[in-house]
C-alpha cells in the first residue's frame, strides 16, 4: 500500500512502494482528475464483496465507511446485483415521457415504510438534489419564502443546499452570494455546550433560541420550513437529546411551518429504525433521503403528504435522470433484504456492541472526549491536551486505522470525529475484529 504518513514538521509525505499497484492508477487521477475531488484513503478500489473493499494489490480493507453511508447490504448484495442485472437488459431509461413500474412500485413501497401519514413521492438523483426540491415544494405550497436550518448542519454541496449547511466553513467560503432568506438557528451539540452534563438545558437552550430567533429577525408567518438533520452527520455524528426534534414538531405545528426531516444520511436502518426520526416519535411533514436508497446507484427522493403536493402541478419540477428504472429496481431489493433481514435490529444491536466494548477501552484516555451513536453510525471524538476539538488526533487515528486495513472516514466542524458506518450486514466476527483494530489504534 502506499501511504501518507505526518513528518515531524506536518507535511504530508507520500511513502511510496515500487511494487504497489495502485500507484499507476494515483498518478494518473492527479493528471486527468480535478483536484477539488478529495478522496480519504489512497488505495484504488478495484472490487468489494459484502464489508471488503479490494484494492489493486488485492489488499482486503474492511469498509467502515461504506461508502458514507451507501452500501447498508454491504457491497454487491447479491440480491441487488441481481435485480440491477435484470432490469438493465429490459429497461434502462424513460425519463418523464412516459411511466414504468419500477418507479410506481419503489413510490408504493417508500409510502409503506415512511413514517407517519408521508403518502407522495418524487425521486431524484443525489441528496442536494432532494433538498433543493424540498424546499422548493415548501415554498410553493406555503407561499413563505424563508427558511430555518440548523449550525452545523450539511445539506448537500449545490448553492442553495450548500446555503443550508455549515458543518465546515470549509465548504462554504469563497462562494459567496449563497441564497437568501436561510435563518440559522442552534443545534445541542451537548458535549460542546456548556450543559455537558445536562442534556435537557441544551435542548431547551436551542430552542429558546429558536423562539429569539422568530422575535429578532424573522417572523414565523414568514416560514415556509424547518429543515433538520435527526442526527447531524458531517457535523461531527451529534445525536441531538430526547425532547429537541418533539420540540421542533411544537413549534413547526404552532406557525404552520413544514418540518422538513434530512434522513439522507441516517435512513435505512442505519440507525436501528427504519428511519431516524422514528426514534423521536415525530413525523416530518417532508422526508428527504438518499445515500442507502438504492445500494450505490444514484437515486434520491422526497416523500410528503398528497395534502402538501396536491397543487403543485405537473412540470413545476422535474429530472431528467431522477427515479431510473435500474435505480429503482436496486432500491426495491435494497429494501426487500432491510425488512427481511431485519436489518434495523441487526444495527441497533451491533451499534450497542461496538460502543460499549470502545467505551470500555477508552476509559481514562484523556484524549477520547466523547464516543456517541446510535444504531451503527458511531462517532469517535478526540480532545487536545487542553480539552479542545483535535483534528490531528482524529487524523492519526484515522490513518492508523487504514495501515491496519480498517476503513473511517472523519467528520466534524474542526474535523475531530471519527465516524464509523459499517455494513449493517457485517458479522460478529467483523465487529471483533474492527473493534481490536480500533482500540490498538486508540491514542493514549
Ligand atoms: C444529511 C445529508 N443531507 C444531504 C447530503 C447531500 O447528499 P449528496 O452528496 O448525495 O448530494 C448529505 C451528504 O453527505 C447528507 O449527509
Amino acid at each position: 500500500m502506499t501511504s501518507i504518513k505526518k513528518k515531524p514538521e506536518e507535511e504530508l509525505e507520500l511513502v511510496v512502494s515500487p511494487t504497489d499497484k495502485n500507484l499507476p492508477y494515483l498518478m494518473r487521477d492527479e493528471q486527468f482528475v480535478n483536484p477539488v475531488l478529495a478522496r480519504s484513503a489512497r488505495i484504488v478500489a478495484e472490487r468489494a464483496k459484502g464489508s471488503y473493499i479490494y484494492d489493486m494489490n488485492g489488499d482486503a480493507y474492511l469498509d467502515f465507511a461504506s461508502g458514507i453511508a451507501v452500501t447498508n447490504l454491504g457491497h454487491c448484495h447479491p440480491r441487488v446485483v441481481q435485480a440491477v442485472q435484470e432490469q438493465v437488459a429490459k429497461l434502462m431509461h424513460t425519463s418523464v415521457v412516459t411511466y414504468h413500474k419500477n418507479y410506481i412500485d419503489l413510490a408504493e413501497k417508500l409510502v409503506e415504510i415512511a413514517p407517519g401519514r408521508l403518502d407522495s413521492v418524487f425521486l431524484a438523483n443525489s441528496g442536494a438534489e432532494a433538498v433543493e426540491g424540498a424546499i422548493k415544494l415548501a415554498r410553493y405550497t406555503s407561499g413563505r419564502p424563508a427558511i430555518v436550518n440548523f449550525r452545523g448542519s450539511f445539506h448537500g454541496r449545490t448553492l442553495l443546499a450548500l446555503a443550508l449547511t455549515s458543518s465546515k466553513l470549509y465548504y462554504r467560503e469563497h462562494y459567496e452570494p449563497l441564497p437568501s432568506g436561510i435563518y440559522n438557528s442552534t443545534y445541542p451539540y451537548v458535549y460542546r455546550s456548556r450543559f455537558r452534563n445536562d442534556p435537557s438545558a441544551c435542548v431547551a437552550e436551542c430552542l429558546e433560541y429558536l423562539d429569539m430567533l422568530f422575535h429578532q429577525f424573522v417572523h414565523p408567518e414568514q416560514v415556509a420550513a424547518i429543515i433538520v438533520e435527526p442526527i447531524q452527520g458531517e457535523g461531527g455524528y451529534i445525536v441531538p437529546p430526547p425532547g429537541f426534534l418533539q420540540g421542533l414538531r411544537k413549534v413547526a405545528d404552532q406557525y404552520g411551518i413544514l418540518l422538513v426531516i434530512d434522513e439522507v444520511q441516517t435512513g435505512f436502518a442505519r440507525t436501528g429504525k427504519m428511519f431516524a426520526c422514528e426514534h423521536d416519535g415525530v413525523e416530518p411533514d417532508i422526508m428527504v433521503c438518499a445515500k442507502a436508497l438504492a445500494s450505490g446507484l444514484p437515486l434520491s427522493a422526497f416523500i410528503s403528504r398528497k395534502d402538501i403536493t396536491k397543487d403543485w402541478t405537473p412540470g413545476r419540477h422535474g429530472s431528467t435522470f431522477g427515479g431510473n428504472p435500474v435505480a429503482c429496481a436496486a432500491a426495491l431489493a435494497t429494501i426487500a433484504v432491510l425488512q427481511e433481514e431485519n436489518l434495523a435490529e441487526r444495527a441497533a444491536q451491533l451499534g450497542k456492541f461496538i460502543i460499549e466494548k470502545l467505551r470500555k477501552a477508552a476509559a481514562g484516555r484523556k484524549s477520547i472526549g466523547d464516543i456517541r451513536g446510535r444504531g451503527l453510525m458511531i462517532g469517535i471524538e478526540f480532545d487536545d491536551e487542553k480539552g479542545e476539538p483535535s483534528k490531528d488526533l482524529a487524523e492519526a487515528f484515522a490513518e492508523k486505522c487504514l495501515l491496519n486495513k480498517l476503513l473511517v472516514l472523519t467528520c466534524g466542524n474542526r474535523g475531530q470525529v471519527v465516524r464509523l458506518i459499517p455494513p449493517l450486514t457485517l458479522s460478529d466476527a467483523e465487529a471483533e475484529k474492527a473493534c481490536e483494530i480500533l482500540i490498538k489504534c486508540m491514542p493514549a
